[in-house]
């Protein structure tokens, strides 16, 4: 399979606050400092230490992490609403560090839009006016814009709303509207940071659900932030976790829970019931002769989970099925060996 082209490519990416900055990165002693370590010598924080990492078309990239571990950092570096202290970022093979304020101002009108945990809308303007604000930046035509808006409020579910003003809507409508706003300049890359954080946990899952829907629709590339491991294992195609400024792992969510990459990643996933997120090509087992013809059919990417509920509906071993080919079986033991957290043993074929 070809992996699809890199929207944003980082590399070596640096951001150091405080005074004289710039020395760190390129200080082997200075850069290997902890945090607390860092700031005692230079009262500079190293809020992004020599990240690495590609953003593929199409991909929702979650960044996961716990509070201060330097998310929102990474990700304004992406458009230079934070500017980097050193390394590259590429957008669609552009060098965005080398843009003049003209092009990054196009760059986040028209090609990166973001989406913020606290609304950040307009309290006099009504719904439509919020959502078609971007596109009036861009000196698009009050008609134009207004119809464009209209369809855009449509597709997030807010129909009926276009005039309220937005302290007249709930949380969870208010960051429809924000999203709404995002999308209406029909931007390459969705740039989310932490958006559901605020809203409470029902509203969360209809605004997660949403996100689904769009990128599922649309096929539109977004980079996630949260610092919520639930949410990053719904949204994500990868996750980026990091830990004081670094990514110390990059994966998808069945790489980071099934083969986490050390003690800290292992401990973060602990909880996480590994059948919705494990998935049955990597569960499945040879099949024999008989066994490939007859049984439910799966996914090789259904979970486990599913497989368990296709198992216990049928009674019959279920079938790995892709393009009309059996790679494999799953059956009561390999369903539960996942569950238990032990390998099945392979039987012989
Ligand atoms: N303007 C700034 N000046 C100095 N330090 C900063 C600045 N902005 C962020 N930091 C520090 O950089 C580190 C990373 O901050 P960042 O906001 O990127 O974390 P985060 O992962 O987004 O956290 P949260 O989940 O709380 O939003 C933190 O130690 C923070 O205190
Ligand atoms: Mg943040």
């Amino acid at each position: 399979m070809n992996t699809p082209p890199h929207v944003f490519s980082v590399r070596d990416l640096w951001k150091v606050f405080g005074p004289k900055a710039d020395r760190v990165p390129g200080d082997a002693e200075l850069g290997a400092l902890d945090a607390a370590e860092l700031r005692a010598r230079t009262g500079c924080t190293a809020a992004v230490r020599d990240v690495s990492f590609d953003v593929r078309k199409g991909e929702v990239f979650v960044v996961m992490g716990l509070s201060g571990s330097g998310k929102s950092t990474l990700v304004r570096c992406l458009t230079r609403l934070i500017e980097p202290t050193s390394g590259e970022v590429t957008m669609d093979g552009e060098d965005v560090l080398a843009m003049n304020a003209g092009r990054l101002r196009e760059l986040r009108r028209h090609r990166a839009s973001m989406v913020f945990q606290h609304f950040g809308l307009l309290p006099h303007r009504s719904v439509l006016d919020n959502v078609a604000y971007g596109l009036e930046i861009q000196g698009m035509g009050r008609a134009e814009r207004r119809e464009r808006a209209a369809g855009v409020i449509a597709k997030v579910g807010l129909d009926g709303l276009e005039s309220r003003r937005p302290g007249q809507l709930s949380g969870g409508q208010q960051q429809r509207v924000g999203l709404a706003r995002a999308l209406a300049v029909d931007p390459e890359v969705l740039l989310f940071d932490e958006p559901f954080s605020a809203l409470d946990p029902l509203i969360r899952r209809d605004m997660q659900e949403e996100v689904v829907r769009l990128h599922r629709e649309e096929g539109r590339t977004m980079v996630f932030i949260t610092h919520d491991l639930n949410e990053a294992l719904k949204l994500g195609d990868r996750i980026a976790l990091m830990r004081d400024g670094r990514i110390v792992q990059l994966g998808t969510p069945e790489e980071i829970v099934g083969s986490p990459a050390d003690d800290y990643v292992r401990d973060f996933v602990r909880d996480v019931p590994r059948e919705q997120v494990v998935t049955v090509r990597a569960a499945m087992r040879p099949a024999d002769s008989a066994e490939s013809v007859s049984g439910p059919a799966l996914a090789p990417d259904a979970t486990v989970s599913e497989a368990i509920e296709a198992v216990v509906r049928t009674g019959e071993t279920a079938r790995v099925v892709e393009g009309g080919r059996c790679l494999g079986v799953v059956d009561h033991a390999c369903l539960l060996g996942v569950v238990a957290g032990v390998p099945a043993v392979k039987e012989a074929v």
